[in-house]
């Protein structure tokens, strides 16, 4: 942090928001919030003659809340800028000035109540996005009593209380009476995986973390006791396993099986834990100094907006996974790449990890941001999309519809036609399947390349196929997968395939149909894969429609079938396909006949009303 805060080429803006980001890869205009600032940090030289003046106190959020600070402090000892720091939220108020101590005891005069936010223009090439994670609430499912017993403790805290730089300057005391614990037990996965107390994901750092607390606990105190209840304890990493043994040659217990019921010896506060250990199928009981709850990570909680969407989320066009961690264009091929170009995730905020592993990726971020910042110029897929202005009316869907804000939107009033920021196309072809007018193309992905396809499936034994449309990341992958498994699969299956599945226009599905397609079957990533952000939700939202105009026309909507497979999915792949293929057995000729006659009659309308 040091080196970040002196370093000529990095200019830290500290207590700012981003508001707003415009532009596209390599020409991203960002608009942030620079809070006012009270001190300046500049002048400040850290004398503390304002703290020590200020009648403000107020927990201190770094310490866990276990000591005090005043409304103008020092965040911490290592804090960059090396500058106090005023909380208007904690301040008695200066408008009108209701105190003014610490201004008037500072000789550099550094402090100035007038101050008002700044919004600043960046010109970026790059983003990295690292807004970092928070940890799980204990108090949400207070199974062990963290509300209740003073010495049941999360990690966090126990981790302020043994640091040196701590409010006990590293003195381990019990909250409830400030004795030293000598029997401590630590209860893994707090609120980590399980769906219904906390997050089904493993939170990645805290076995290490309690095996290194463990350690500090014999370091610190010789003759303590350490007992780390767990489920399995998860030492993967370079020497974690060596950690783990060393903290059970000192003599800390693991016992698998986490507690049942904890209460509290009301005499002297001491907390007696019941526990089943599953190795021996045995009930124990244990009476301990102190309990600490190894809390887990959850995603970073931002404030949503009037559209329910988390700001940073709509200023960057991130998604997200199910658990609500940022989501990368690729997890194996770009795993610190956002989908859209130019944007990188670093720590936390892509999904819980260490500081080593959030090191790496800050490094690989950093790397992969300097990589085309240096290139000055980038190469991109020719996969966009082209707009046909003597097609185009003008009607702003594509622009709507678009997951990387790649298009700017036409203008009747003005004449102006979508603009396609290529740099910023992905070419999911959303807006290509979107454009009721057929104005946009994809290129190598044209409507006629893929009707041509369809036909060709089509030319012979067309009773015997399945029309399969394939998103080349997902289910076209998942085939590779099933193939290269050796699952069988029918070979009625005939694969299309496209970017997205967002690619897949209703027409495709009718032209298909209209061919004499007895079974058609729409594949895609699963919602929160989707290599185009939100790409696929227009893929579903698409096939309902189909399905609601098969129905009105009197043609079976299970002949249209919609299935989500991801490339790791070869087993799944080949179970639709086998199910897909059992459902063209009960097609008929005549079905699939009435069907092309009323769709080219359908066509035939839509042409008629067209000319
Ligand atoms: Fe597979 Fe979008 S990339 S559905």
């Amino acid at each position: 942090m040091m080196d970040a805060g002196r370093h000529p080429k990095i200019e830290l803006l500290v207590d700012s928001e981003v508001e707003n980001v415009t532009g596209f890869v390599g020409n991203y205009r960002a608009q942030v919030r620079k809070k006012a600032q009270y001190v300046n940090t500049d002048e400040c030289t850290v004398c503390g003659e304002c703290e020590k003046v200020c009648p403000v106190v107020v927990p201190d959020e770094y310490q866990e809340g276990l000591s005090s600070r005043k409304a103008i402090y020092m965040p911490f000892p290592q804090a960059v800028p090396s500058s106090y720091t005023l909380s208007a939220q904690d301040c008695l108020g200066f408008n009108p000035i209701a105190c003014g101590k610490c201004k008037e005891v500072c000789d550099k005069q550094c402090i100035d109540y007038d101050v008002q936010d700044e919004i600043i223009d960046i010109e970026v090439g790059s983003v990295i996005v690292a807004t970092g994670m928070e940890v799980y609430d204990p108090r949400e499912n207070d199974e062990y009593g963290y509300t209740s017993f003073p010495n049941v403790i999360t990690s966090m805290e126990f981790e302020r209380l043994i640091c040196a730089g701590g409010p006990t300057e590293g003195e381990l005391v019990r909250p409830s009476d400030r004795k030293i614990p000598m029997r401590v037990g630590f209860v893994q996965c707090v609120g980590s995986r399980s769906a219904s107390r906390g997050v089904p994901y493993c939170s990645n750092f805290c076995c290490m973390n309690t095996v290194k607390q463990t350690l500090l606990m014999s370091d610190h105190y010789p003759g303590s006791e350490s007992i780390v209840y767990y489920m399995d304890i998860r030492a993967f990493g370079k020497g974690f396993e060596d950690l783990y043994r060393r903290s059970r040659e000192e003599g800390v217990r693991y016992l698998r099986g986490l507690p049942g019921n904890v209460q509290e010896d009301p005499e002297n506060h001491d907390l007696i834990v019941d526990v089943e250990n599953t190795v021996t199928g045995r009930l124990e009981q244990h009476r301990l100094d102190m309990l600490v709850l190894a809390v887990g990570l959850v995603p970073r909680q931002f404030e949503t907006n009037g559209n329910g969407k988390r700001p940073i989320d709509e200023i960057l066009s991130l998604s997200h996974t199910s658990d609500g961690f940022v989501m990368e264009a690729h997890p194996k091929l770009k795993p610190v790449d956002a989908p859209t170009r130019g944007v990188y995730f670093a720590g936390t905020v892509e999904a819980p990890k260490d500081v080593k592993d959030t090191v790496t990726q800050a490094g690989a971020a950093s790397g992969r941001a300097s990589n085309l910042l240096s290139a000055g110029e980038v190469k991109i897929e020719a996969i966009t999309a082209v707009v046909n202005t003597e097609l185009c009316a003008q009607c702003k869907i594509c622009a709507a519809v678009c997951p990387f804000n790649a298009i700017e939107a036409a203008d009747k009033k003005a004449n102006r036609f979508p603009d396609f920021i290529e740099a910023a196309c992905a070419g999911c072809g959303t807006c290509a399947a979107e454009c009721p007018f057929d104005a946009i193309s994809m290129r190598h992905f044209e409507d006629q390349q893929i009707t041509a396809q369809i036909d060709a499936v089509l030319a012979e034994d067309r009773m015997e196929k399945v029309v399969t449309f394939a998103c080349n990341w997902c289910s076209y992958a998942g085939g590779d997968t099933a193939g290269t498994a050796r699952l069988q699969y029918p070979p009625s299956v005939r694969l299309i395939r496209t970017m997205c599945s967002g690619r897949v226009d209703q027409s495709f599905i009718y032209h298909a149909f209209r061919k004499g397609a007895p079974m058609v079957l729409v594949s895609g990533c699963h919602f929160s894969d989707c290599h185009y952000i939100n790409a696929v939700t227009w893929t579903q939202k698409r096939v309902e429609k189909v399905w609601t105009k098969m129905e009105k026309l009197g043609i079976r909507p299970e002949r249209l079938q919609l299935e989500w497979i991801s490339a790791a999915e070869g087993q799944k792949f080949a179970r639709v396909m086998r199910e897909v293929d059992a459902m063209l057995r009960d097609v008929t000729e005549e079905e699939v006949e009435e069907t092309m006659r009323i769709l080219d009659e359908e066509e035939a309308k839509r042409l008629g009303s067209a000319a």
